[in-house]
């Protein structure tokens, strides 16, 4: 009995922990469009999210809570997003040298930069 109650606070434990990883890097923002967000994730999202491990990125920019950023910080950020694809200098290229299918194609990178303009357009609007 003790055991079975052992291993079922376990296995209680296991299921927290998942679930509050989860939330925690589940997904970047839920506004964006589909074909965005497939980007965002293949290429960006691993160092850039609440739960990264990676401190510097994640201080400069976080996916998962940027649309509740001030409207200013917001503008600026997406500005980044656009220039630092636009200049090839996200993601890393030592990052690209270790994981080369984690390049944007040419498609991706002018749906992001076009998309991240987009939110300027908007927020500016607001
Ligand atoms: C391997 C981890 C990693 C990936 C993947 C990655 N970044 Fe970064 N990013 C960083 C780090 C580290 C910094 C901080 C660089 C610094 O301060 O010198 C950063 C900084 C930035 C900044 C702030 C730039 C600045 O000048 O302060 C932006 C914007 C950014 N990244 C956008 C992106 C976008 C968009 C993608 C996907 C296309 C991406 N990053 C993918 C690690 C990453």
């Amino acid at each position: 009995m003790k055991r079975f109650l052992a291993f079922f606070s376990m296995l209680i434990l296991g299921i927290a922990f998942v679930s509050f990883t989860l939330s925690q890097t589940g997904s970047p923002s839920a506004q964006m469009p589909d074909n965005v967000k497939a980007a965002v994730d293949k290429a960006c999202f691993a160092c850039h999210n609440t739960a990264s491990q990676n401190a510097k990125a994640k201080e400069k920019l976080d996916f998962s809570t940027l649309s509740g950023l001030a409207k200013a910080a917001q503008i600026g950020k997406y500005r980044e997003i656009g220039e630092t694809i636009e200049n090839g200098e996200m993601p890393p290229k030592k990052f690209l040298d270790n994981y080369p299918d984690k390049k944007l194609t040419a498609e991706e990178s002018k749906l992001l930069i076009k998309w991240a303009e987009g939110e300027v357009k908007n927020l500016m609007k607001k």
